[in-house]
């Protein structure tokens, strides 16, 4: 077996029409078809071990261009065929030049490839607003169930790899057209797979969905304009992060940002304390490409961590997770602490039963001013504060109901939900895909991570309503169950996994065939999730569905 870089999950190319370049003598011979190489180049994007043994000088993007480039791409006062007539994300853009190594013969170090990188995706990039609704592919939130309006465009166009990774582009009408003769060029089974041997899919294709692509996604648009234009908003500086991981809990901590003197990078240290106290710290590296996609490699506490985030005027959102098992992750958002950026990020806990009497934390920026609570929430002190956090003794009145803002002066963005009983559980995600893995192959486990959200009914006393209101993640004990009478017969609750009953973390089994299973299938399964949340004497049980399947064999920066 070619073994992975253990830097990464991100091996590119191919779709199942790809030819077989997967075999373990490969990876010998051809130094350019190096699986290794190549997952060490999609990890690029971040990876601080490549980033720091990178020469300090750097290598000229334009150099880069002129001398690797142009090779094959004709060069006319500075526009490059193919190249100059597209914008995309450092993702989509670190994926096309890896497809230059992978299948073109590029030869090209490290160091260039991801100043190259670095360039492309500062002058062709999109702007912010261009990526709003697609972010989750850069986020690595695979689980994320994509719909298009257009059947058309997900028969055609996403259903070998993510509608995202098209969404995620801007091109020239004829570049669109390009795209698509590259498609059949090179995976010429797209004809033959289904949804593409029931039509002319090359006709289509080019007459189309890329004049309509042309049209919903050009090259040239107010947005980029605009955002060319303006000046980047500032990183450097200290910033209150707040996260929620599914599986662990809610974080909160300060992240310290400084320009690395002379490099288009930043030095990142993060000191903070998960919400059941324990501390969480460490440091790392960003780059920030185009302006706005901060991409950070850390060490937190031992575990290499990577950030995707946007930044925007004193914020930054997207998502932090394992660098090596991309579902292990938090949703994060941060706030500069700079003046006038009043913002609550999260209050903890987030959630009080009527009567409870609580110590509230509030944590966010510029926490200047009284704290205002809902009608019903009484204010019996502030134990302690500072602009960032602000301690307060509460108690829910017996009249206060539902969810109602958490403000410090002009800072708000804060929630609090009081319940009296919990009405409904639902399971988070509903319906999630974990992977069977490791075992001696070279793909690891990809786990399920569930959350148990309770949900209360609103004044009309009925759950499943419109006015329904969610009150928050609580401890529940968790289980698995088969999904169908099939997975019942062939057992996949005994093969498929385990499920840790306290955390609501599944670990899938090992891939490969299991003797142990009927015709020696492999451990994959079809398997109900049950959250038990306890109630006094009752439980309130909600319900989500876990498929487990076969590895992810291709898994390259975009899906
Ligand atoms: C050995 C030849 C070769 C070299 C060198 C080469 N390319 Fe390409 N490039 C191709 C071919 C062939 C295509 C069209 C097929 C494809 O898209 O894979 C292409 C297409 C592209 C595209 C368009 C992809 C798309 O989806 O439309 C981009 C962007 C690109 N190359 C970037 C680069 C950059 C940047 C470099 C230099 C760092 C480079 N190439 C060097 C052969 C090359
Ligand atoms: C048969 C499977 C298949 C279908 C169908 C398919 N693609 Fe792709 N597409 C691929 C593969 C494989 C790649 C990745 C090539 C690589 O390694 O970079 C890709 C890459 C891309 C890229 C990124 C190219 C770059 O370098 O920037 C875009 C954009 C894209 N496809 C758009 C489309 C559109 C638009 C359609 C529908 C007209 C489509 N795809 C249909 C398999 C498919």
């Amino acid at each position: 077996m070619v073994s992975r870089a253990p830097l990464d999950g991100a091996v590119p190319v191919a779709s199942p029409a790809f030819p077989t370049r997967t075999h373990s003598h490969e990876a010998k011979g051809d130094p350019v078809l190096n699986r290794k190489t190549i997952a060490r180049a999609m990890g690029a994007l971040t990876v601080l071990g490549t980033m720091l043994a990178a020469t300090p000088a750097g290598a000229s993007a334009e150099a880069v261009l002129h001398g690797k480039c142009t090779a094959c791409h004709v060069e006319q006062d500075g526009v490059f065929s193919r190249i100059s007539n597209q914008r995309k994300t450092p993702e989509g853009w670190l994926m096309s030049v890896a497809r230059m190594q992978v299948m073109h013969g590029l030869k090209i170090t490290d160091e260039e490839r991801r100043s190259v990188v670095k360039y492309l995706a500062d002058t062709q990039g999109l702007a912010p607003s261009e990526t709003a609704g697609f972010r989750y592919a850069l986020e690595r939130r695979l689980n994320t169930p994509e719909s298009f309006e257009s059947e058309q465009f997900a028969q055609m166009c996403a259903r070998c790899h993510s509608g995202a990774r098209v969404r995620l582009q801007r091109r020239a009408p004829e570049d669109w057209q390009r795209l698509v003769h590259f498609h059949l060029g090179q995976f010429a089974t797209t004809e033959y797979q289904m949804w593409g041997r029931d039509r002319d899919w090359f006709t289509v294709a080019l007459d189309e969905v890329a004049p309509g692509l042309a049209r919903s996604q050009p090259l040239d648009t107010e947005a980029w304009k605009a955002w060319r234009a303006s000046t980047p908003p500032a990183v450097d500086g200290q910033w209150t992060v707040s996260g929620q991981m599914p599986g662990r809990g809610g974080f909160s901590g300060v992240m310290t940002v400084s320009t690395l003197a002379g490099k288009d990078r930043h030095a990142v240290s993060f000191e903070g304390a998960w919400d059941d106290g324990s501390a969480l710290k460490g440091q790392g590296q960003a780059v920030v490409y185009t302006g706005y996609e901060w991409r950070a490699d850390l060490q937190l506490d031992g575990t290499p961590m990577r950030q995707v985030l946007a930044v925007e005027p004193g914020l930054m959102r997207g998502r932090m997770f394992q660098r090596d098992h991309d579902e292990v992750g938090a949703d994060i958002v941060a706030s500069r602490q700079q003046a006038g950026n009043s913002r609550v990020l999260s209050v903890y806990p987030a959630y009080l039963k009527v009567g409870q009497e609580a110590e509230l934390r509030i944590v966010g920026t510029e926490l200047a001013g009284d704290v205002r609570l809902a009608e019903g929430i009484e204010l019996l002190g502030v134990a302690r504060r500072s602009a960032t956090e602000v301690v307060v003794r509460v108690r829910a009145g017996a009249s206060a109901r539902g969810v109602a803002p958490v403000t410090v002066g002009q800072a708000s963005g804060g929630a609090l939900a009081v319940f009296e009983r919990i009405d409904a559980v639902r399971v988070v995600p509903e319906f999630a895909v974990a992977r069977i893995g490791g075992n001696g192959t070279p793909t690891a486990k990809v786990e399920g991570r569930f959350d148990a959200e309770a949900w209360a009914a609103g004044a009309d006393g009925q759950i499943g309503t419109a006015d329904d209101y969610r009150i928050g993640v609580f401890p529940a004990r968790w289980s698995v169950a088969p999904f169908d009478e099939q997975a019942e017969r062939d057992k996949d609750v005994q093969f498929a996994g385990v499920m840790d009953a306290d955390s609501g973390v599944f670990v899938p089994g090992g891939a490969g065939p299991n003797p142990a299973r009927r015709m020696m299938t492999n451990n994959a399964g079809n398997l109900k999730v049950l959250a038990e949340v306890g109630q006094g004497a009752e439980v309130v049980r909600g319900e989500g569905h876990l498929i487990v399947t076969v590895p992810r064999w291709n898994n390259p920066p975009i899906p």
